[in-house]
């Protein structure tokens, strides 16, 4: 399966691809490449060609690769213990539920291993927390076009019906209504209803931020409702939006939060936050999980954590922001084809009129070896590592700026420009 050169173990692309089309399930539709190493913002494939990795493992790679704080907490955790099960006190699971309470609105922390059992857990929360009221609300408000996860209930709970037709029948209590509407939620109300759940940004469906005055009045409202707020921050929280939680710069405190992707830097974890008040939906047996705050992952959270305060990245994150949008404002006034810049932090979407295809932006940044993700058929994501530095992120902008100038105007087949048969013109999501 491996070519042996000097001691070097060197992964054959081809012979990956084959291995993964006749073994792994085809649910993924990769581009033609196989990354062995990282360092910094920088990932090697097989060939040793070197990318800037703009995209930063959907927002999970928050430190970079082989980030020496994160490599480290991870090798000295490993060496003591990887994991021992919930039936006993886990010290990096107290250390870690205590450092997030302390800075966020939250008392108290349950984790997991991913942002779809997060959100299966926030979903339970606010059932559970009127179940044990005596109150007959289960129903939950979320967006259209959200995006909350692959599980049966966050498939549910995703306003995109595409996730969830496949697998009816959906489990019911959702209701869907327009991103950025109050009166759509004042309409979607009912005296079931438990809970809103809403992303600050919606990520998943091409990167459009909550209007603030729209929040805080869905706050409000759940106040005079007596019912629960849950922000989804699975992929906006951890310092990816330039506060280390997104809902810091809505002026409101959620009640129950999801985290995941980002915190511990590419070490699976979940975590679902919320107040005393709501932790009350949650008994003794009433949730738990296998893997969730096991040692080895919290201890990477907290070094991600230490990182992130240590070394004054939210500084760097907005920073670099505002280098990136500024200049993309700029490519915007010299290529009318830019339709939309927008997003906070180092969450940022690109979007283009009909003369430009997404997915074949993405591939010619690929080629130029530059990564980030299409969504939809008009946009690219970029979610670059918190540690970006900006010579990369001018690095990126000017590979944008060439191909909306040379390449784009001749419109080239996927095919083309991948050089081969494999049909990559799509995400995964
Ligand atoms: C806002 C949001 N919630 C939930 C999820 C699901 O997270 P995971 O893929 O870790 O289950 C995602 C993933 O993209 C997301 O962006």
């Amino acid at each position: 399966m491996f070519i042996e050169n000097n001691n070097t173990i060197i992964p054959d692309l081809s012979l990956i691809q084959d291995l993964d089309k006749n073994y792994c399930l085809q649910v993924f539709n990769p581009l033609p490449v196989a990354f062995t190493k990282g360092k910094g913002c920088y990932l090697y494939d097989t060939e040793g060609k070197k990318y800037l990795d703009m995209i930063g493992g959907i927002a999970v790679n928050s430190l970079g690769h082989g980030h020496p704080k994160l490599v480290s907490a991870i090798k000295n955790q490993a060496s003591n213990l990887i994991h021992c099960s919930n039936y006993y006190y886990i010290p990096e699971r107290s250390a870690l539920a205590y450092t997030l309470c302390k800075k966020s609105f939250a008392d108290k922390a349950f984790f997991c291993n991913s942002g779809a059992e997060a959100n299966e857990a926030a979903i339970k929360l606010a059932r559970g927390y009127f179940h044990y009221r005596n109150e007959d609300r289960y129903e939950i408000i979320t967006a259209k076009m959200s995006f909350h996860g692959r599980t049966l209930a966050t498939v549910a709970a995703t306003g995109q019906p595409k996730f969830s037709e496949p697998f009816a029948p959906v489990m019911p209590g959702f209701k869907y209504v327009e991103f950025n509407n109050y009166d759509a939620i004042l309409e979607a109300y009912t005296p079931k209803t438990a809970a809103i759940m809403l992303e600050l940004i919606q990520g998943e469906s091409g990167v459009h931020p909550a209007n603030i005055e729209y929040v805080k009045m869905v706050r409000k409202f759940c106040n005079e409702k007596g019912i629960l707020l849950i922000i989804d921050e699975v992929q906006t929280g951890i310092g990816r939006t330039g506060t280390l939680f997104c809902y810091e710069q809505y002026g409101i405190l959620p009640d129950i939060m999801t985290l995941a992707k980002g915190l511990a830097g590419g070490i699976p974890i979940g975590a679902m936050l919320c107040t005393d008040e709501a932790a009350t939906g949650f008994k003794v047996g009433d949730h738990g999980s296998t893997f969730g705050g096991n040692p080895l992952a919290c201890a990477a959270a907290l070094a991600v954590l230490e990182a992130i305060k240590d070394d004054d990245l939210l500084v760097n994150v907005n920073e670099n922001s505002e280098l990136i949008m500024s200049k993309l404002y700029a490519l915007q006034k010299k290529y009318p084809c830019i339709k939309d810049v927008r997003g906070k932090g180092l969450l940022l979407g690109i979007e283009f009129d009909e003369t430009i295809s997404a997915s074949q932006m993405r591939i010619e940044l690929f080629t130029k070896g530059f990564l980030v993700s299409s969504i939809g058929t008009s946009t690219i994501r970029i979610a670059p590592p918190l540690v970006l530095k900006k010579q990369q992120a001018l690095s990126f902008v000017k590979a944008l700026d060439q191909i909306l100038k040379n390449t784009i105007p001749a419109k080239r087949s996927i095919r083309d420009l991948l050089g081969t048969n494999k049909d990559t013109s799509g995400e995964n999501k």
